[in-house]
């Protein structure tokens, strides 16, 4: 790969001779749509068992020499797909070996992997498509943002409808003042599919031969195994997963996100149904207050809430709300935008807006498209991160959710989170987001979470029994914002 590296360089620098041109992206240079065999990225996959085996399957226009799962049962399948690329279990072992002949990762790995794989790939100056939520904590999302922006590589979350045009649309739209200005909006999704609200199974068990139990724990706290975590479970765990907020916020999210350009909140307050200190409730609800943005030419963008409902819970808000609509058409989720001209309704990602009055906008496409992005597929957005991955730093056209986007969007995710895990403070929490902190939780406030409840009949009379363990919040929120790592992982240092 290093003749490869300087292949690349060179050809590079030859363009520039011949040009005069400060910087060519290697992609241009390779001439008229035919791109040589070494203008491919050498590209490593990591979690691949799940998501990443089709999310490697829409970039195998490109290398995929390496490959690493801590499951390779679950795995199987993806290695048949990619004989040729080396196998690993353990991500460190692979970027010690393979570090020089690797130009790009892809992870796809249970939530609360994910900053510490992308973190050292960026360190180390490779490109990254990451999985959404980007990271599991604030901190990790600040950091992989800081990280991708000093190393001037090129960098995509996996919420792969952000390349779609739907989400364009919603902006177009907006933008060009066609619901007016937006105080007001309502997103939901159906999940979670898999289980919540449960507490920390007693039962022992023993981890396959096929499978690293200590290697999937990661840096999180130990705890022994138990098939109910992965695969694909582990999404309901908070040490692992970010509940059905997390997993799908990403997708509902990101017109909103985008079209709103939000920034960061100033005011989150979360409930739900009961919260315990294991797994994210079976529904959540949370109010997100943004201060007002810099007006557009055509629209202003005032303060506004944001309302999140996932878990069966929808907004009831009759006078949005045609009589006839489904509001999980798409078996995902959505958004309601309530202007002061008119509502705009989509389905997640953005795709399929309609506004309440049923009045078309007439507003010509100006922002870029990513060629097949029509609805919400694998292919585009992986394709689109490639292409910037060729691209210099100093010419690059950035793939459509590179981090400087969606780390800061995550961080609005992750504290919706954050407000469902301290619901019990019982009070609308401000936010620091400079300095990623809350300002109203006191040193000596505490945070009463269920630890197990217990319901039985016994001899014909009701007994409840439910357990509570008690923290300090100011603590366990600085916890939740930042987490520290076991043993023996760690995370780079944040670049100022
Ligand atoms: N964009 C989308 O449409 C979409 C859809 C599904 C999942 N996802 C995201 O993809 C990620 C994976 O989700 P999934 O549904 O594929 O989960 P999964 O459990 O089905 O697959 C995860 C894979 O990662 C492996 N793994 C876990 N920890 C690892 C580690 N430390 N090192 C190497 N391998 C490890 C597991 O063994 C498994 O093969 C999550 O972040 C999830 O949110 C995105």
């Amino acid at each position: 790969m290093k003749n490869q590296e300087s292949r690349r360089g060179f050809i590079k620098k030859s363009a520039l001779a011949a040009t005069g041109i400060t910087i060519v992206p290697s992609l241009a240079v390779s001439g008229l749509g035919h791109r040589a065999p070494s203008d491919k990225l050498n590209i490593a996959g990591i979690g691949i068992g799940g998501k990443g085996h089709p999310n490697l399957v829409a970039m195998n226009t490109e290398n995929i020499v390496a490959l690493c799962d801590v499951d390779w049962k679950y795995a199987q399948g993806c290695f048949e797909e990619f004989p040729n690329a080396k196998r690993y279990r353990d991500w460190r072992k692979m970027y010690d070996e393979m570090g020089k002949s690797i130009d790009a990762v892809m992870v796809a790995t249970a939530d609360h992997t994910h900053a510490a794989i992308a973190a050292h790939a960026l360190a180390m100056g490779k490109h990254v498509y990451c999985q959404k939520p980007l990271t599991h904590s604030v901190y990790e999302s600040r950091l992989l943002t800081r990280l991708a922006a000093k190393q001037k590589v090129a960098t995509q979350m996996g919420n792969q409808a952000n390349s779609g045009d739907g989400v364009r649309q919603v902006c177009e739209w907006i933008w060009n003042g066609e619901i007016g200005e937006v105080r007001e909006v309502h997103a939901w999704t159906d999940r979670p599919i898999w289980p919540q609200g449960l507490e920390r199974p007693m039962e022992k068990m023993t981890p396959p031969d096929t499978l690293n139990w200590d290697l999937f724990i990661g840096p999180a706290p130990e705890r022994p195994y138990h098939k109910i975590y992965t695969p694909w479970n582990w999404r309901g765990w908070w040490d692992f997963g970010t509940g059905a907020f997390g997993d799908m916020a990403c997708h509902v999210l990101d017109p909103v996100y985008q079209a709103l350009k939000l920034g960061y909140p100033e005011k989150v307050r979360g409930s739900s149904t009961q919260i315990n200190t294991e797994s994210a409730p079976q529904a959540e609800t949370v109010e997100f207050i943004f201060p007002a943005r810099e007006n557009m030419a055509k629209v202003n963008l005032p303060q506004v809430r944001i309302y999140w409902y996932d878990g069966g819970l929808l907004p009831n808000k009759s006078e949005l709300l045609p009589e006839e609509i489904n509001l999980m058409a798409d078996r995902l989720g959505g958004c309601i935008f309530v202007g002061s001209k008119d509502t705009l309704i989509t389905g997640c990602g953005g795709f399929k807006p309609f506004l309440l009055s049923g009045r078309i906008p007439q507003v010509s496409p100006y922002l870029r498209r990513i060629p097949g992005a029509v609805k919400y597929v694998d292919g585009p957005h992986e394709q689109d991160w490639i292409r910037a991955c060729k691209e210099s730093p100093e010419n690059r056209v950035e793939g459509t959710s590179h981090f400087g986007y969606s780390g800061p969007f995550n961080e609005m995710v992750l504290l919706g989170v954050l407000a469902i895990r301290l619901q019990s403070l019982n009070k609308t929490l401000k936010w620091d987001a400079e300095n990623m902190r809350f300002t109203n939780i006191s040193p000596s406030e505490e945070l009463k979470i269920v630890t197990s409840d217990d319901f039985q009949v016994k001899d014909g009379h009701p007994h409840f029994n439910t357990q509570y363990a008690k923290f300090n919040a100011l603590e366990t929120a600085g916890e939740y914002v930042k987490h520290s790592y076991r043993r023996g992982w760690d995370l780079p240092e944040m670049p100022a």
